[in-house]
């Protein structure tokens, strides 16, 4: 274990971890608020700064990523410290999800800790201190690497209302196009009332109402769709064929799935009866196998995947980017293994490219995937 890992590990852990789960990430963004310089200092403490490996910038239409490795929404939902975090050796951080307006979320208890399988069961139901509060954070910040912006209708409006939810989103994205670099819809959160995915169908006439609502008010901001992990070729193609209409529109994100995964090591006593989706570990393989359906389907073409979802490691950031990924972004792994975890991933993604040859990530791509007629998950 690194420096700073060991010293989150042996500190930091043990206290947050003593706390309710969301009075601890509250804390936590109270206090990167209230001394914005702690996460840098204990970063530069950890090692000197090393400059990024221009092997690791990653093209994705007029977007530059520093490297590929970034923090997923959820962390930081109110936009209160993506500055911070965008000065952590990270390639992008996604704020939000955000609505346009304040939305409670669930009552609480809504996130659950599972030390044993280092995962978290996350029931939030998007709270949003709501757009305008949100823009008005971002513009008093300055960033470090692109910023994204993920947007969701509030509870209130899903499958049969789909009018209020295009209205939400667009006033939303009204609110916050000049302060995000790029916009994510959150198609699926695993937590609200689906908006038609259920059965392994694309609802594919709500995906375009959505875009086409919010590529009209996003100043030309590119756009990227967040779905859940669906493998099934059909699925997949229609969305894509949906997404040919859309030039704004770059790419695909997954989100957590709704089904939780078998074979946890938490005991299933002690999680039964609690709500939420699982987010960890136990998920990858779902996130894989999406995420090379995907690459079978979009290699050569302008689409590009983010390919997070139970990432812990460089060994498994590689393999996302093998498997099609070209950005890789975590979240969950933030809160077992600390705030340094997304530079020493980049750096050591630096070394398995190099490694296995390869001059840059885009190199790297769906390597695993590309020239195999039936896409399985091949190991890195
Ligand atoms: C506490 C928590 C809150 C989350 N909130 C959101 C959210 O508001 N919007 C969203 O699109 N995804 C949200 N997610 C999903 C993550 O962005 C990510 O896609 C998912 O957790 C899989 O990555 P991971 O295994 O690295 O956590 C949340 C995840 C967690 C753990």
């Amino acid at each position: 274990m690194r420096g700073s890992a060991m010293l989150f590990a042996r500190t930091l852990r043990p206290a947050l971890f003593a706390l309710e789960p969301e009075t601890a990430h509250r804390l936590v963004v109270g206090l990167i608020r209230a001394f914005p310089w702690f996460l840098p200092a204990c970063r530069s403490v950890a090692g000197p700064r090393v400059p990024p490996d221009p092997a690791l910038a990653v093209r994705v239409g007029s977007l530059l990523f520093p490297c590929p490795l970034g923090i997923s929404a959820g962390l930081d939902k109110n936009g209160e410290i993506a500055g911070v975090l965008s000065r952590l050796g990270t390639g992008f951080v996604e704020v939000g999800s955000v609505c346009r307006d304040p939305n409670a979320g669930h009552p609480r208890p809504r996130l659950f800790r599972l030390p044993k399988d280092r995962s978290l069961l996350v029931h939030y139901g998007n709270p949003s201190r709501g757009a305008a509060a949100v823009a008005r954070r971002l513009a008093a910040q300055r960033f470090r690497a692109p910023v994204g912006v993920s947007l969701v209708p509030g509870s209130g409006s899903t499958a049969d209302d789909t009018e209020g939810a295009v209205a939400e989103l667009a006033g939303a994205a009204r609110l916050l196009a000049q302060f995000a670099d790029y916009f994510v819809l959150n198609t699926s959160c695993p937590n609200v009332s689906d908006v038609g995915w259920e059965g392994g169908k694309a609802p594919v006439a709500t995906l375009r109402a959505w875009v086409e609502a919010v590529s009209r008010e996003s100043l030309g901001r590119p756009l990227f769709l967040k779905v859940p992990p669906v493998a099934e070729p059909r699925a997949i193609e229609a969305i894509l064929r949906m997404a040919e209409e859309f030039p704004a529109l770059l790419g695909f994100a997954f989100n957590l799935p709704r089904q939780r995964p078998a074979g946890l090591r938490t005991p299933a006593a002690a999680i039964e009866g609690l709500p939420g989706a699982l987010a960890g570990p136990p998920t990858a393989p779902v996130f894989e196998a999406a995420l090379a359906a995907w690459r079978a389907r979009t290699k050569g073409t302008r689409v590009h995947l983010f390919g997070g979802g139970g990432v812990v490691s460089a060994a498994d950031a590689y393999r996302r980017i093998r498997l099609g990924a070209s950005l890789v972004p975590v979240c969950t792994a933030l809160v077992f293994q600390g705030p340094g975890l997304p530079a020493a991933l980049n750096r050591d993604l630096s070394g398995l490219l190099r490694r296995d040859g390869f001059k840059s990530v885009s190199e790297a791509v769906g390597v695993d995937v590309d020239g195999s007629l039936s896409p399985g998950v091949a190991r890195a």
